[in-house]
């Protein structure tokens, strides 16, 4: 037991900081549950399902286009009005604008 926690308390630091390319959004509990699976842990996409929310074509989206996708959905991206309150998607919208850094 005390030996496990140890091992965890060496190895989280590392994969804390493996993820470097959007802190924020990708430590969102919301994020890791509901986005990552199509749009990658790191947020930068994956093949064949998501594209990347913080580099390339996404990153011309403003806050208003942001919460309108994601509120509604847009092609094979399910909408999430109803599943998420409207507070939780606003965080995920400034956490995507601040993660693409502007
Ligand atoms: C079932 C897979 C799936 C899930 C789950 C998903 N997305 Fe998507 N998402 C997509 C796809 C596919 C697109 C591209 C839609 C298109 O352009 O036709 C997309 C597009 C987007 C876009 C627009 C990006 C752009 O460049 O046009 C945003 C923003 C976005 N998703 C955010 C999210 C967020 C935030 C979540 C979690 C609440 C989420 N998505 C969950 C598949 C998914």
């Amino acid at each position: 037991m005390s030996r496990s926690l140890a091992f965890l308390a060496v190895i989280l630091p590392v994969v804390a900081t493996a993820q470097t390319a959007a802190p924020q959004l990708t430590a969102n509990p919301i994020f890791e549950k509901q986005c990552a699976k199509c749009h990658g842990k790191t947020a930068e996409g994956r093949h064949f399902a998501g594209p990347s929310l913080v580099s390339g074509k996404s990153t011309s989206l403003s806050e208003e286009e942001l919460r309108n996708i994601i509120s509604n959905g847009k092609g094979r991206m399910p909408k999430y009005a109803g599943k998420l309150t409207p507070e939780e998607i606003d965080t995920l919208v400034h956490q995507i604008t601040q993660a693409r850094g502007k």
